[in-house]
């Protein structure tokens, strides 16, 4: 589409009018105003794809919460990203995150680095009201650089679309379904045997939690290093 055809659309966020392109989804445009929506499977540059519900917004008319990551604007749309209702919601949505692996955090390589870890911060969470579901998940440390512990890992697939959308690489999928989802690499043979893997690290990097990390690293030592980030969406151009 042409810049000349995109329409403009305004709208309401947290009483605030904006104006918003009608491409633009409610978070491209609550960050463009300086409007905090937390987000987890988000990362500017990469596709979005709507997986953690962190995001979820109340849209007036509307009785479902919707993400606001993948959800675009809508002329006289009234958004509200901080009420009540959703700081509950995004509280359960955390807990359960935390309860559905083994997100022991005083011996974690990224205690003190973790998004996951600083989002319960944020929201003030204490304690988990919901059963640990403690699954005995695997470590694969076949990488010569690297280590992938199921036990971390939250499925926002970061590392699946910056190995795909930016190294080119695609080492990574997804696969199984509900608790028994993970990632894997080259069709679920180990990370270290992978033909594909170019040994970029861009996945370790943009892993929000420990799951990636780089080998030598002791509980909480593991900081991402992120220092390309803003540079995704200029890497990514010309890739579909
Ligand atoms: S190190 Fe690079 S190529 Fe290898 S899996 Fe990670 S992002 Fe893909
Ligand atoms: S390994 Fe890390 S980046 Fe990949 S899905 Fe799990 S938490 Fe996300
Ligand atoms: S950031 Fe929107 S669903 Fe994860």
């Amino acid at each position: 589409m042409s810049p000349a055809s995109v329409e403009i659309k305004t709208l309401k966020i947290d009483g605030r009018d904006v104006g918003a392109r009608e491409d633009q989804t409610i978070l491209e445009v609550a960050l463009e105003n300086g409007i905090y929506i937390p987000t987890l499977c988000h990362l500017e540059g990469l596709t979005e794809i709507g997986a953690c519900r962190i995001c979820l917004v109340e849209v007036k008319g509307t009785p479902k919460l919707l993400p606001a990551c993948v959800t675009r604007v809508q002329e006289g749309m009234e958004v509200m990203v901080n009420s009540e209702r959703l700081q509950n919601y995004r509280k359960v949505i955390v807990e359960l995150l935390f309860s559905e692996r083994n997100h022991i955090c005083s011996v974690c390589v990224s205690n003190g680095h973790c998004d996951l870890q600083s989002m319960a911060q944020k929201l003030g969470i204490t304690h988990i009201s919901v059963p640990y579901r403690h699954p005995h998940m695997p470590v694969d440390a076949s990488h010569e650089r690297y280590i992938n512990d199921h036990n971390r890992c939250i499925l926002c697939t970061r590392c699946v679309r910056v190995c795909h959308e930016i190294e080119g690489a695609h080492t990574w999928d997804v696969t199984g379904r509900g608790s028994q989802a993970k990632v894997i690499t080259d069709l679920n043979t180990a990370w270290g045997e992978s033909d594909t893997c170019t040994s970029c690290g861009k996945c370790v990097q943009v892993c929000p939690t420990g799951a990636l990390s780089e080998k030598g690293k002791s509980v909480s030592e593991m900081s991402k290093r992120r220092q390309f980030l803003p540079y995704l969406t200029l890497m990514r151009e010309g890739r579909p």
